[in-house]
Protein backbone atom coordinates (compact mmCIF):
# COMPACT_ATOMS: atom_id res chain seq x y z
CA UNK A 1 0.00 0.00 0.00
CA UNK A 2 1.44 2.98 -0.94
CA UNK A 3 -0.29 6.17 1.23
CA UNK A 4 0.23 10.12 0.64
CA UNK A 5 0.54 12.25 3.17
CA UNK A 6 0.04 16.03 3.19
CA UNK A 7 0.52 19.02 5.29
CA UNK A 8 2.23 22.45 5.02
CA UNK A 9 1.44 24.27 8.28
CA UNK A 10 2.92 23.74 11.70
CA UNK A 11 0.00 21.98 13.18
CA UNK A 12 0.17 19.23 10.40
CA UNK A 13 3.73 19.18 10.37
CA UNK A 14 3.26 17.87 14.56
CA UNK A 15 0.35 15.89 13.33
CA UNK A 16 1.65 13.73 10.61
CA UNK A 17 4.80 13.00 12.37
CA UNK A 18 3.25 9.78 14.86
CA UNK A 19 1.46 8.81 11.90
CA UNK A 20 5.53 9.42 9.63
CA UNK A 21 6.95 7.09 12.41
CA UNK A 22 4.23 3.99 12.76
CA UNK A 23 4.47 3.97 9.06
CA UNK A 24 7.84 3.57 8.90
CA UNK A 25 8.08 1.00 11.88
CA UNK A 26 5.51 -0.74 9.55
CA UNK A 27 8.02 -0.43 6.51
CA UNK A 28 5.15 1.05 4.88
CA UNK A 29 5.38 2.63 1.19
CA UNK A 30 4.49 6.68 1.55
CA UNK A 31 5.12 10.07 0.19
CA UNK A 32 4.81 13.11 1.86
CA UNK A 33 3.54 16.33 0.11
CA UNK A 34 4.07 19.70 1.57
CA UNK A 35 2.13 22.87 0.25
CA UNK A 36 4.43 25.65 1.50
CA UNK A 37 1.64 27.26 3.06
CA UNK A 38 4.15 27.45 5.83
CA UNK A 39 7.76 28.78 4.99
CA UNK A 40 9.28 30.51 7.34
CA UNK A 41 11.95 28.32 9.70
CA UNK A 42 10.29 28.77 12.86
CA UNK A 43 6.89 27.91 10.80
CA UNK A 44 8.38 24.78 8.95
CA UNK A 45 11.37 23.47 8.85
CA UNK A 46 12.24 24.04 12.35
CA UNK A 47 9.59 20.80 13.01
CA UNK A 48 11.33 19.09 10.31
CA UNK A 49 14.78 19.49 12.07
CA UNK A 50 13.65 18.73 15.70
CA UNK A 51 11.78 15.62 15.07
CA UNK A 52 13.32 14.18 12.33
CA UNK A 53 10.69 14.07 9.63
CA UNK A 54 11.71 13.32 6.05
CA UNK A 55 12.35 15.67 3.64
CA UNK A 56 8.98 16.03 1.73
CA UNK A 57 9.02 14.14 -1.84
CA UNK A 58 6.68 17.12 -3.43
CA UNK A 59 7.37 20.34 -2.47
CA UNK A 60 4.66 22.79 -4.00
CA UNK A 61 5.96 25.70 -2.77
CA UNK A 62 2.34 27.76 -2.58
CA UNK A 63 3.35 30.30 0.22
CA UNK A 64 0.66 33.03 1.63
CA UNK A 65 -2.23 34.12 -1.01
CA UNK A 66 -5.39 35.18 -1.03
CA UNK A 67 -7.61 32.35 0.79
CA UNK A 68 -9.07 31.35 -3.12
CA UNK A 69 -6.06 31.97 -4.98
CA UNK A 70 -4.16 29.46 -2.25
CA UNK A 71 -6.81 26.29 -2.12
CA UNK A 72 -6.97 26.93 -6.15
CA UNK A 73 -3.07 26.88 -6.08
CA UNK A 74 -3.23 24.05 -4.13
CA UNK A 75 -5.01 21.94 -6.30
CA UNK A 76 -3.21 22.86 -9.41
CA UNK A 77 0.08 22.32 -8.05
CA UNK A 78 -0.89 18.59 -6.45
CA UNK A 79 -3.15 17.13 -9.44
CA UNK A 80 -0.37 16.06 -11.27
CA UNK A 81 1.73 14.43 -7.97
CA UNK A 82 -1.90 12.28 -7.78
CA UNK A 83 -1.67 11.41 -11.77
CA UNK A 84 2.24 10.34 -11.26
CA UNK A 85 2.44 8.71 -8.01
CA UNK A 86 -1.30 6.73 -8.05
CA UNK A 87 -0.87 6.37 -4.25
CA UNK A 88 -3.98 4.02 -2.87
CA UNK A 89 -4.88 6.63 -0.20
CA UNK A 90 -4.09 10.42 0.79
CA UNK A 91 -4.10 11.02 4.51
CA UNK A 92 -5.33 14.59 5.27
CA UNK A 93 -5.01 15.89 8.90
CA UNK A 94 -7.26 18.86 10.36
CA UNK A 95 -9.17 21.77 8.90
CA UNK A 96 -5.98 24.01 6.90
CA UNK A 97 -6.58 25.56 3.19
CA UNK A 98 -3.60 22.53 2.74
CA UNK A 99 -5.72 19.72 3.48
CA UNK A 100 -9.00 21.35 1.69
CA UNK A 101 -6.75 21.98 -1.28
CA UNK A 102 -4.69 18.61 -1.53
CA UNK A 103 -7.96 16.95 -0.71
CA UNK A 104 -10.38 18.16 -3.89
CA UNK A 105 -7.09 17.40 -5.89
CA UNK A 106 -7.04 14.28 -4.91
CA UNK A 107 -10.64 13.37 -5.45
CA UNK A 108 -10.91 14.79 -8.93
CA UNK A 109 -7.92 12.41 -9.49
CA UNK A 110 -10.06 9.76 -8.11
CA UNK A 111 -7.71 8.57 -5.04
CA UNK A 112 -9.60 7.36 -1.74
CA UNK A 113 -8.91 10.05 1.15
CA UNK A 114 -8.53 9.54 4.87
CA UNK A 115 -8.88 12.37 7.43
CA UNK A 116 -7.67 12.49 10.60
CA UNK A 117 -9.25 15.05 13.54
CA UNK A 118 -12.71 14.30 11.35
CA UNK A 119 -16.04 15.43 12.58
CA UNK A 120 -14.50 18.20 14.78
CA UNK A 121 -16.82 21.57 14.79
CA UNK A 122 -17.08 24.64 16.50
CA UNK A 123 -20.51 25.39 14.34
CA UNK A 124 -19.18 28.89 13.54
CA UNK A 125 -19.68 29.41 9.94
CA UNK A 126 -17.65 32.24 10.42
CA UNK A 127 -13.90 30.26 10.77
CA UNK A 128 -12.64 29.23 6.99
CA UNK A 129 -11.77 26.23 8.67
CA UNK A 130 -14.84 25.38 9.83
CA UNK A 131 -16.03 25.44 6.59
CA UNK A 132 -13.04 23.19 5.28
CA UNK A 133 -13.90 20.81 7.99
CA UNK A 134 -17.14 20.28 6.46
CA UNK A 135 -15.92 20.09 3.05
CA UNK A 136 -13.25 17.65 3.62
CA UNK A 137 -15.43 15.56 5.85
CA UNK A 138 -18.01 15.28 3.14
CA UNK A 139 -15.52 14.03 0.12
CA UNK A 140 -13.53 11.76 2.69
CA UNK A 141 -13.93 8.12 2.30
CA UNK A 142 -12.04 7.11 5.72
CA UNK A 143 -12.58 9.12 9.04
CA UNK A 144 -10.74 9.08 11.83
CA UNK A 145 -12.58 11.30 14.78
CA UNK A 146 -10.02 11.64 18.12
CA UNK A 147 -13.08 12.01 20.56
CA UNK A 148 -16.56 10.45 21.21
CA UNK A 149 -18.19 13.99 19.60
CA UNK A 150 -16.48 13.85 16.56
CA UNK A 151 -18.45 10.44 15.37
CA UNK A 152 -21.52 11.93 17.15
CA UNK A 153 -21.00 14.96 14.93
CA UNK A 154 -19.98 13.29 11.93
CA UNK A 155 -23.45 11.20 12.73
CA UNK A 156 -25.92 14.03 12.12
CA UNK A 157 -23.88 15.04 9.06
CA UNK A 158 -25.35 11.66 7.94
CA UNK A 159 -21.96 10.45 7.65
CA UNK A 160 -21.61 6.92 9.27
CA UNK A 161 -19.49 4.41 7.07
CA UNK A 162 -16.29 4.03 7.57
CA UNK A 163 -15.71 6.17 10.71
CA UNK A 164 -12.95 4.91 12.92
CA UNK A 165 -13.07 6.37 16.67
CA UNK A 166 -8.94 6.97 17.17
CA UNK A 167 -8.04 8.91 19.43
CA UNK A 168 -5.88 11.66 19.37
CA UNK A 169 -2.53 11.71 17.98
CA UNK A 170 -1.58 14.54 19.78
CA UNK A 171 -1.63 12.59 22.61
CA UNK A 172 0.86 10.17 21.04
CA UNK A 173 3.36 12.68 20.61
CA UNK A 174 3.30 13.93 24.12
CA UNK A 175 3.25 11.43 25.60
CA UNK A 176 6.20 9.53 22.97
CA UNK A 177 8.32 12.73 23.90
CA UNK A 178 7.08 12.98 27.29
CA UNK A 179 11.21 13.09 28.40
CA UNK A 180 11.46 15.76 26.52
CA UNK A 181 9.45 18.08 27.59
CA UNK A 182 10.28 17.80 31.09
CA UNK A 183 13.55 19.02 30.12
CA UNK A 184 14.34 23.07 31.06
CA UNK A 185 13.02 25.47 29.15
CA UNK A 186 15.59 27.98 27.27
CA UNK A 187 13.27 30.97 26.98
CA UNK A 188 12.31 30.59 30.63
CA UNK A 189 16.11 31.17 31.53
CA UNK A 190 16.40 33.85 29.05
CA UNK A 191 13.28 35.79 30.46
CA UNK A 192 14.77 34.91 33.78
CA UNK A 193 11.31 33.31 34.94
CA UNK A 194 10.73 30.59 37.59
CA UNK A 195 8.53 28.18 36.91
CA UNK A 196 4.70 27.98 37.45
CA UNK A 197 4.57 32.44 37.62
CA UNK A 198 4.04 32.80 34.48
CA UNK A 199 1.08 33.06 31.50
CA UNK A 200 1.87 31.49 27.57
CA UNK A 201 0.36 33.08 25.65
CA UNK A 202 -0.88 32.18 21.48
CA UNK A 203 -3.03 33.98 19.23
CA UNK A 204 -3.22 33.73 15.71
CA UNK A 205 -6.65 33.35 14.57
CA UNK A 206 -8.38 35.24 11.70
CA UNK A 207 -11.22 36.47 14.00
CA UNK A 208 -8.78 37.85 16.70
CA UNK A 209 -5.91 39.23 14.71
CA UNK A 210 -7.71 40.78 11.81
CA UNK A 211 -10.45 42.63 13.73
CA UNK A 212 -8.57 45.89 15.50
CA UNK A 213 -10.79 45.94 18.11
CA UNK A 214 -10.94 42.14 19.20
CA UNK A 215 -7.15 42.23 19.03
CA UNK A 216 -6.80 45.34 21.12
CA UNK A 217 -9.57 43.98 24.01
CA UNK A 218 -7.69 40.86 24.00
CA UNK A 219 -3.99 42.70 24.59
CA UNK A 220 -5.52 45.38 26.62
CA UNK A 221 -6.62 42.86 29.31
CA UNK A 222 -3.93 40.65 29.51
CA UNK A 223 -1.59 43.79 29.91
CA UNK A 224 -3.52 43.99 33.26
CA UNK A 225 -2.20 40.40 34.12
CA UNK A 226 -0.53 40.20 37.41
CA UNK A 227 1.94 37.67 35.90
CA UNK A 228 4.57 37.84 33.11
CA UNK A 229 3.50 36.53 29.90
CA UNK A 230 5.33 34.91 27.85
CA UNK A 231 3.80 35.17 24.10
CA UNK A 232 5.57 33.59 20.90
CA UNK A 233 3.90 35.55 17.90
CA UNK A 234 2.76 33.90 14.79
CA UNK A 235 3.57 36.07 12.04
CA UNK A 236 0.21 37.20 11.06
CA UNK A 237 -0.34 38.74 14.58
CA UNK A 238 3.14 40.62 14.08
CA UNK A 239 1.97 41.57 11.38
CA UNK A 240 -1.36 42.95 12.82
CA UNK A 241 0.19 44.23 15.75
CA UNK A 242 2.39 46.04 13.62
CA UNK A 243 0.17 47.62 11.43
CA UNK A 244 -2.84 48.48 13.50
CA UNK A 245 0.04 50.32 16.06
CA UNK A 246 -0.15 48.47 19.37
CA UNK A 247 2.81 48.64 21.71
CA UNK A 248 2.62 45.55 24.01
CA UNK A 249 2.77 46.24 27.48
CA UNK A 250 6.13 45.80 29.78
CA UNK A 251 4.63 42.47 31.34
CA UNK A 252 4.41 40.95 27.74
CA UNK A 253 7.29 39.39 26.39
CA UNK A 254 7.18 38.91 22.83
CA UNK A 255 9.64 36.06 21.31
CA UNK A 256 9.47 34.25 17.74
CA UNK A 257 7.77 31.05 17.53
CA UNK A 258 9.70 28.96 18.74
CA UNK A 259 10.23 25.00 18.62
CA UNK A 260 7.49 22.11 19.26
CA UNK A 261 9.80 20.98 22.26
CA UNK A 262 10.51 24.15 23.70
CA UNK A 263 7.00 25.38 23.44
CA UNK A 264 6.01 22.15 25.39
CA UNK A 265 8.69 23.06 27.69
CA UNK A 266 7.42 26.58 28.19
CA UNK A 267 3.77 25.06 28.35
CA UNK A 268 4.41 22.48 31.33
CA UNK A 269 6.16 24.90 33.36
CA UNK A 270 3.30 28.32 32.80
CA UNK A 271 1.07 29.00 35.14
CA UNK A 272 -1.79 28.85 32.89
CA UNK A 273 -2.13 29.12 29.07
CA UNK A 274 -4.24 31.82 27.04
CA UNK A 275 -4.96 31.18 23.53
CA UNK A 276 -6.96 30.80 20.72
CA UNK A 277 -5.53 27.55 19.21
CA UNK A 278 -7.04 24.17 18.81
CA UNK A 279 -3.73 22.00 18.97
CA UNK A 280 -2.61 24.05 22.16
CA UNK A 281 -6.16 23.64 23.84
CA UNK A 282 -5.54 19.85 23.57
CA UNK A 283 -2.16 19.88 24.89
CA UNK A 284 -2.54 22.32 27.95
CA UNK A 285 -5.11 19.52 28.72
CA UNK A 286 -2.92 16.67 27.98
CA UNK A 287 -0.36 18.55 30.50
CA UNK A 288 -2.56 19.46 32.98
CA UNK A 289 -2.62 23.39 32.68
CA UNK A 290 -5.47 25.21 33.11
CA UNK A 291 -6.21 26.74 29.26
CA UNK A 292 -8.39 30.27 29.14
CA UNK A 293 -9.85 30.20 25.51
CA UNK A 294 -9.90 33.62 23.42
CA UNK A 295 -12.42 32.55 21.22
CA UNK A 296 -16.32 32.22 21.63
CA UNK A 297 -16.58 28.67 20.83
CA UNK A 298 -14.35 25.82 20.57
CA UNK A 299 -14.19 22.35 18.61
CA UNK A 300 -12.27 20.63 21.77
CA UNK A 301 -15.87 20.67 24.06
CA UNK A 302 -14.42 17.88 26.05
CA UNK A 303 -11.66 19.68 27.59
CA UNK A 304 -14.51 22.58 28.61
CA UNK A 305 -17.21 19.58 29.91
CA UNK A 306 -14.14 17.99 32.36
CA UNK A 307 -13.21 21.55 33.35
CA UNK A 308 -10.19 22.25 32.28
CA UNK A 309 -10.51 25.24 29.52
CA UNK A 310 -13.05 27.87 30.05
CA UNK A 311 -14.10 30.09 27.13
CA UNK A 312 -13.69 33.90 27.23
CA UNK A 313 -13.98 35.53 23.83
CA UNK A 314 -12.43 38.74 23.79
CA UNK A 315 -14.24 39.97 27.12
CA UNK A 316 -12.03 41.71 29.13
CA UNK A 317 -13.58 41.43 32.51
CA UNK A 318 -13.65 36.97 31.78
CA UNK A 319 -10.02 37.43 30.24
CA UNK A 320 -8.94 39.04 33.33
CA UNK A 321 -11.53 36.82 36.28
CA UNK A 322 -9.75 33.22 34.60
CA UNK A 323 -5.98 34.89 34.65
CA UNK A 324 -6.74 34.75 38.53
CA UNK A 325 -9.76 32.43 39.20
CA UNK A 326 -9.96 30.02 36.97
CA UNK A 327 -7.95 27.18 38.88
CA UNK A 328 -9.36 23.54 38.01
CA UNK A 329 -8.87 21.01 40.37
CA UNK A 330 -8.23 16.85 39.99
CA UNK A 331 -6.62 15.74 36.83
CA UNK A 332 -8.38 16.12 33.68
CA UNK A 333 -9.76 12.53 32.06
CA UNK A 334 -7.29 12.05 29.16
CA UNK A 335 -8.75 8.84 27.86
CA UNK A 336 -11.33 11.25 26.57
CA UNK A 337 -8.69 11.58 23.41
CA UNK A 338 -7.81 7.88 23.83
CA UNK A 339 -4.33 5.82 24.69
CA UNK A 340 -1.84 7.45 23.00
CA UNK A 341 -2.27 4.73 20.20
CA UNK A 342 -3.71 6.31 17.56
CA UNK A 343 -1.35 6.68 14.72
CA UNK A 344 -1.22 2.90 14.78
CA UNK A 345 -4.88 2.41 14.99
CA UNK A 346 -5.54 4.66 11.82
CA UNK A 347 -2.99 2.54 9.97
CA UNK A 348 -4.71 -0.72 11.30
CA UNK A 349 -8.39 0.47 10.39
CA UNK A 350 -6.62 1.84 6.83
CA UNK A 351 -5.69 -1.86 6.23
CA UNK A 352 -8.58 -2.72 7.20
CA UNK A 353 -11.09 -0.37 4.75
CA UNK A 354 -8.84 -0.91 1.77
CA UNK A 355 -8.25 -4.43 1.88
CA UNK A 356 -4.48 -3.54 1.68
CA UNK A 357 -1.91 -3.36 4.20
C1 LIG B 1 -3.22 28.53 9.10
C2 LIG B 1 -4.53 27.76 9.11
C3 LIG B 1 -5.06 27.68 10.53
C4 LIG B 1 -4.02 27.10 11.47
C5 LIG B 1 -2.72 27.88 11.36
C6 LIG B 1 -1.66 27.23 12.18
C7 LIG B 1 -5.94 28.02 7.11
C8 LIG B 1 -7.17 28.65 6.57
N1 LIG B 1 -5.54 28.46 8.31
O1 LIG B 1 -3.49 29.84 9.55
O2 LIG B 1 -6.21 26.84 10.56
O3 LIG B 1 -4.52 27.16 12.77
O4 LIG B 1 -2.29 27.90 9.99
O5 LIG B 1 -0.63 28.10 12.53
O6 LIG B 1 -5.36 27.18 6.47
N2 LIG B 1 3.01 33.91 7.36
C9 LIG B 1 4.35 34.16 7.37
N3 LIG B 1 5.21 33.09 7.34
C10 LIG B 1 4.79 31.81 7.29
C11 LIG B 1 3.41 31.57 7.27
C12 LIG B 1 2.53 32.62 7.31
O7 LIG B 1 4.79 35.30 7.41
O8 LIG B 1 5.62 30.88 7.28
C13 LIG B 1 2.09 35.06 7.43
C14 LIG B 1 1.69 35.58 6.07
O9 LIG B 1 1.57 36.97 6.14
C15 LIG B 1 0.31 34.99 5.85
C16 LIG B 1 -0.24 34.92 7.27
O10 LIG B 1 0.89 34.65 8.09
O11 LIG B 1 -0.49 35.74 5.00
C17 LIG B 1 -1.28 33.85 7.46
O12 LIG B 1 -0.78 32.58 7.03
P1 LIG B 1 -1.78 31.45 6.49
O13 LIG B 1 -1.03 30.22 6.22
O14 LIG B 1 -2.64 31.99 5.41
O15 LIG B 1 -2.77 31.23 7.69
P2 LIG B 1 -2.48 31.02 9.24
O16 LIG B 1 -3.01 32.21 9.95
O17 LIG B 1 -1.08 30.62 9.46
N1 LIG C 1 3.61 25.68 18.48
C1 LIG C 1 4.99 25.73 18.39
N2 LIG C 1 5.61 26.93 18.59
C2 LIG C 1 4.94 28.07 18.89
C3 LIG C 1 3.53 28.01 18.99
C4 LIG C 1 2.89 26.80 18.77
O1 LIG C 1 5.63 24.72 18.14
O2 LIG C 1 5.56 29.11 19.05
C5 LIG C 1 2.96 24.39 18.23
C6 LIG C 1 2.04 23.95 19.35
O3 LIG C 1 2.43 22.65 19.69
C7 LIG C 1 0.68 23.95 18.72
C8 LIG C 1 0.98 23.74 17.27
O4 LIG C 1 2.17 24.47 17.06
O5 LIG C 1 -0.16 22.93 19.18
C9 LIG C 1 -0.16 24.14 16.40
O6 LIG C 1 -0.05 25.43 16.01
P1 LIG C 1 -1.14 26.53 15.94
O7 LIG C 1 -1.58 26.93 17.28
O8 LIG C 1 -0.50 27.54 15.08
O9 LIG C 1 -2.36 25.90 15.09
P2 LIG C 1 -3.76 25.26 15.42
O10 LIG C 1 -3.54 24.09 16.32
O11 LIG C 1 -4.63 26.31 16.01
O12 LIG C 1 -4.28 24.85 14.08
Amino acid sequence: MKIALAAGTRPEFIQLEPVIRELKKRDLESIFIHSGQHYDYEMDRIFFDEMHLPDPTHYLGIGSRLPGEQVGEMIIRSEPVFSSERPDLLLVTGDTNTALGVSLAAKKAKIEIGHMEAGMRSFDRSMPEEINRIIIDNISDYLFPPTVKGVENLRANGIVRNVCLSGDVMLDSILYYRGLIEKGSRTVDELSLDDGTYLLLTLHREANTDDRERLKNILSAISQAPFPVVFPIHPRTRQRIENFGFTLSENIHPIVPVGYFEFLRLLHRSRKILTDSGGVQKQAFFLSKPCITLRANTEWVETIENGWNILVDDDQEKILGAITDFNPRGSPDLSLFGHGQSSGKIIDAIGKYTGRS
